[in-house]
């Protein structure tokens, strides 16, 4: 065990883990901060993406030693009241069926966003390729994106 500081959502923490310990486990079951999903642990479905840095990534396989002064930000603090154009149109296309993958879709579709406000559709495609929805939600998932796209563009 060691002492790691992780900012997440503005906020430092100290949690005292492995350092090998992924960081989907550190906001789970240290902060308590239950929004990001575990959902196959190997990088590959997307239901535990978060933003470090602003960048989408799979918190599943970045061990808490890696952060360092990485500032992470979770579904939770993506906005403060739920009203980040991604959230809006997600409501406004109600998108989740099970909802169990849609807090990484979010945030992969949010951070896609912030680099390509006017994205086609194959670069939406291309940009959600690795969020896996067992429900088949897609086709709601890109309507959302295109109108999230419009209120950022
Ligand atoms: S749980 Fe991290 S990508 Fe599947
Ligand atoms: S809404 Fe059920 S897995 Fe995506």
């Amino acid at each position: 065990m060691a002492a790691f500081s992780i900012k997440v959502n503005g906020k430092t923490h100290q949690v005292d883990v492995d350092s090998d310990t992924p960081v989907l486990w550190v906001l789970r079951d240290h902060l308590k901060l239950v929004g990001t999903k575990f959902g196959c642990g190997i990088a590959s479905c997307g239901a535990c993406t978060i933003h470090a840095d602003g960048n989408a990534i799979r918190s599943c396989s970045l061990p808490v030693s890696a952060v360092k002064d990485m500032e992470l930000t979770t579904i939770e603090g993506l906005s403060k009241d739920g009203d980040h154009p991604v959230q809006e149109a997600w409501l406004e296309h109600d998108v989740p069926q099970c909802g169990y993958c849609q807090a990484g879709q979010i945030m992969n579709a949010a951070a896609f966003l912030e680099k390509n406000s006017n994205p086609s559709d194959e670069e939406i495609s291309q940009a959600m390729n690795g969020n896996i929805c067992r429900c088949g939600t897609y086709i709601r998932i890109n309507q959302a994106i295109k109108t999230a796209a419009s209120k950022m563009s």
